[in-house]
């Protein structure tokens, strides 16, 4: 696209990245081989290509999830998760990111008897080493697995409470697999992260209906949805959601991945600037869905062909959209 060197300088910030989503096939092998630690006997472990293949054929959002956990099981020590966070960090600079706000899924870690500990201060290494290497500032969101029991979410957040006093975990959020396990599950979860100081936001309307976006606003009294893309079909609340200046955290590639929209050119990004909705561009998980935020911002260019000042709306609405304070805002747009 013509607009590429323009999309590479644009100040953009992360929103939407899951910190496991950016393992690599490479990464998986390299860490498997390290930690002896078996993968299944299938076709597609046989190597990272055979992998990475694999990822051109989900189906569904649940089909990538079962190999998104499968693979996370290489990773064992706090350097693990430190080297995994430092390469997403490195790829996230390459790509323009100055500010990145990233999601991390303690109980895929914690259920294989991996101390919390271990997952967070890896983490938080290299979030130290973003900021004081890369000047890139981030903020770490603890999300809630919901196709776990409710009481494991209590659990976790109990078990968290030093890094939450101490500002190493700024958020909660809510992922994984979504028809089936609505938000209003995890209330009293939300309500005591609330309490806690935390900021909040979830996964909804990526697969589940409307329903799913608004019980994560008025049960969990988030300030985002992840995804959000069938907003578009309810035009009252979307003009509610408008009003209000609630973001939508979109990941077009992954959409297209897991199939949850046709073509990226059927993403209804137009109806959504026209009404005012705000909302940022994200890769997701991005060793998955065919690279970073990027390439996202490029997809959504070649489908859509949107103009600079389109453009300038949807990185000030990212930034806007940020959790932090007022000057890092101001030195950001
Ligand atoms: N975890 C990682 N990526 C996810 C997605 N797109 N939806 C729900 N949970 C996820
Ligand atoms: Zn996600």
């Amino acid at each position: 696209s013509p607009l590429h060197p323009f999309l590479l300088k644009l100040p953009k910030c992360e929103h939407h990245i899951h910190l496991e989503g950016a393992l690599t096939p490479q990464l998986v092998f390299h860490l498997a081989n390290k930690n002896a630690i078996p993968l299944p006997n299938l076709p597609h472990y046989q190597s990272p290509e055979a992998l990475a293949a694999r990822y051109e054929a989900f189906d569904s959002l649940d089909d990538f999830l079962n190999i998104h956990y499968a693979n996370m099981s290489v990773l064992i020590t706090e350097n693990d998760f430190y080297e995994l966070a430092w390469s997403y960090f490195r790829a996230a600079y390459a790509d323009g990111v100055h500010h990145a706000e990233v999601f991390f899924d303690p109980q895929s870690h914690t259920s294989r008897s991996i101390p919390i500990a271990s997952v967070i201060n890896g983490y938080k290494r290299a979030l130290d080493r973003a900021g004081s290497e890369l000047g890139v500032t981030s903020r770490l969101i603890m999300c809630f697995l919901r196709h776990l029991p409710v009481p494991s979410a209590h659990a976790t957040f109990d078990s968290a409470t030093e890094f939450i006093h101490d500002g190493t975990i700024h958020a909660v959020g809510l992922d994984s697999s979504e028809v089936g396990f609505p938000p209003e599950l995890f209330t009293d979860v939300f309500r005591k992260a609330k309490d806690a100081g935390l900021q909040r936001t979830a996964h909804g309307g990526e697969e589940g209906d409307i329903s799913y976006i608004k019980g994560a606003l008025d049960s969990l009294k988030v300030d985002r949805i992840d995804h959000g893309i069938r907003l578009i079909e309810d035009r009252e609340l979307m003009k509610a959601i408008a009003a209000k200046g609630t973001l939508l955290t979109i990941c077009p590639l992954s959409n297209v991945y897991l199939r949850t929209t046709k073509s990226i050119a059927s993403l209804p990004l137009r109806e959504f600037l026209e009404a005012g909705v705000q909302f940022s561009l994200h890769s997701d998980d991005p060793a998955y869905f065919g690279g970073g935020i990027l390439n996202n911002y490029c997809a959504v260019e070649e489908a859509f062909g949107f103009n600079i000042d389109e453009w300038k709306t949807i990185a000030i609405a990212g930034v806007q959209g940020s959790w932090i304070d007022k000057a890092r805002k101001k030195a950001l747009v």
